[in-house]
């Protein structure tokens, strides 16, 4: 089993350049089963949830090859409506592909998705605003059976500004005859990204961003040439890290307007912030005030991805933080490991309490999710001594060769196989 091992307390010296935004790609290949042509996405990085979606995508008959970083589809002689348990199971958006084959064949059978654990993370959304469109579903066996037979646009209203229901309901209207309105759809950036894809391949969606979105239904899609949006979670998450360490970095690839918050925040506590175009320059001493009050929120909120990274840095801050997750009802997993290296944290519920430590310390430790297991990663290059961190597999579904992309600024970290 592959570990991460670090020698923390190390300074960050450098320059890292932003991956493609996970949260882009994996709606956006869900989309390329509408296209009838090619699709080439360019400069794609091998997470591991981008490569099981591409096994769904093989599986049910997309043509996907690489060709050096940019991936290459083709969708135009798909038959298969069907995604079994054990391709389904393997990542959240899975269900993404649900919108996507009604459109394609107006039947689909999708076993329910899998994910990281933070969470129940139901999908009554997705389904009742597929439902709304007309599409007759049946949920049986741990399956969805759809029909979209009768599939017509009309207005659909979201109880709440889901990421992958307003996603999986844009990509069920682009075409679908009539017109379909999103209203209290979510306003990421990642939505925005896809709906630019969306209409790269002759789609005609308006408003994606704001507080309706507006889609005329078309006869099909063609293809197109694509690149996504920077990781702005992946961004956030290398700031955090020199905040945290000290040091002074470049990230390329950072866009100010997706991390507002943090950036306020941190601004607010000693680091030193250039931004000139995408590049964000970072200086730090590694010692910063705590940020005294914390609620992650629905964008331009702070991201639910970014509060376990969020708490490593105050464990490590001076004074008292307090944390508020409102967006997933297990998203903690991340504080007993936290513990082990020293932290002071406490939680109730989805409130957690955190007294900033002059010091963490190493400790073998077990990521329980992808964004706690990068919390890990951080405390481990702060930490005085050695941390080995487990699970591992689950941080390389949204941060491609860390491991090589942290040495490259200083960390002494290696990927070994205990
Ligand atoms: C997307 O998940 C992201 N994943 C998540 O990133 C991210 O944390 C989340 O959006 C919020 O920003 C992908 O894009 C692949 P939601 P998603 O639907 O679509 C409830 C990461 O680390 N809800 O906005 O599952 C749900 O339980 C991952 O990269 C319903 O009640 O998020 C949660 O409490 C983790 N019913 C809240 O909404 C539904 O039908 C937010 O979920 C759907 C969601």
């Amino acid at each position: 089993m592959e570990k991460f091992f670090i020698n923390g307390g190390k300074k960050l010296f450098g320059k890292i350049k932003v991956d493609g935004a996970k949260n882009s790609l994996l709606p956006v290949l869900a989309a390329t089963i509408m296209v009838d042509g090619e699709v080439r996405l360019k400069n794609v990085p091998k997470y591991t949830d981008v490569m099981n979606m591409c096994v769904i995508l093989e599986y049910l008959g997309v043509l996907v090859r690489w060709q050096q970083d940019d991936l290459i589809l083709d969708a135009s002689k798909i038959e298969e409506h069907t995604i079994p348990t054990a391709l389904a199971g393997a990542l959240r958006s899975s269900i993404f592909a649900l919108g996507p084959l009604l459109c394609r064949h107006k039947i689909a059978k999708v076993a329910y998705p899998g994910g990281c654990e933070i969470g129940l993370r139901p999908i009554d959304l997705h389904l009742s605003g597929l439902r709304t469109l007309g599409t007759r579903i049946v949920e049986k066996n741990g399956y969805i059976y759809a029909n979209g037979e009768s599939m017509e646009g009309c207005d659909i209203i979201l109880d709440f500004s889901s990421v992958g229901a307003t996603e999986n309901l844009m990509m069920a209207g682009v075409l679908t005859k009539g017109i379909t309105r999103i209203f209290n759809p979510a306003k990421e950036p990642e939505i925005v990204d896809l709906a630019d894809f969306l209409n790269a391949c002759g789609a005609k969606v308006e408003g994606a961003g704001t507080s309706m979105i507006y889609i005329e239904g078309v006869e099909k899609l063609h293809g197109c040439e694509f690149e996504v949006i920077p990781d702005r979670i992946a961004a956030g998450t290398y700031l955090l890290m020199c905040a945290m360490c000290g040091g002074e970095v470049e990230i390329e690839g950072f866009l100010p307007y997706h991390n507002q918050v943090l950036l306020a925040k941190l601004c607010q506590t000693a680091c030193q912030i250039d931004i000139k175009d995408d590049k964000i320059k970072v200086k730090s001493e590694g010692t910063l005030d705590a940020f005294g009050e914390v609620e992650t929120a629905v964008y331009p909120g702070l991201p639910t991805d970014l509060q376990p990274q969020i708490m490593a840095l105050q464990a490590v801050s001076h004074g008292f933080c307090l944390i508020v997750e409102n967006l997933f009802e297990a998203r903690f997993k991340h504080v007993p490991e936290l513990i082990k290296m020293g932290a002071d944290i406490r939680f109730r519920s989805n409130v957690c309490v955190i007294k900033g430590k002059d010091k963490l310390y190493g400790a073998e430790v077990n990521s329980p999710d992808l964004r706690g297991g990068v919390a890990l990663v951080m405390a481990g290059m702060k930490a005085e001594g050695y941390t080995t961190i487990s699970g591992i597999e689950l941080i390389d579904r949204g941060y491609y060769k860390l491991e090589e992309k942290l040495s490259a600024l200083g960390v002494d970290i290696k990927r070994i196989d205990d």
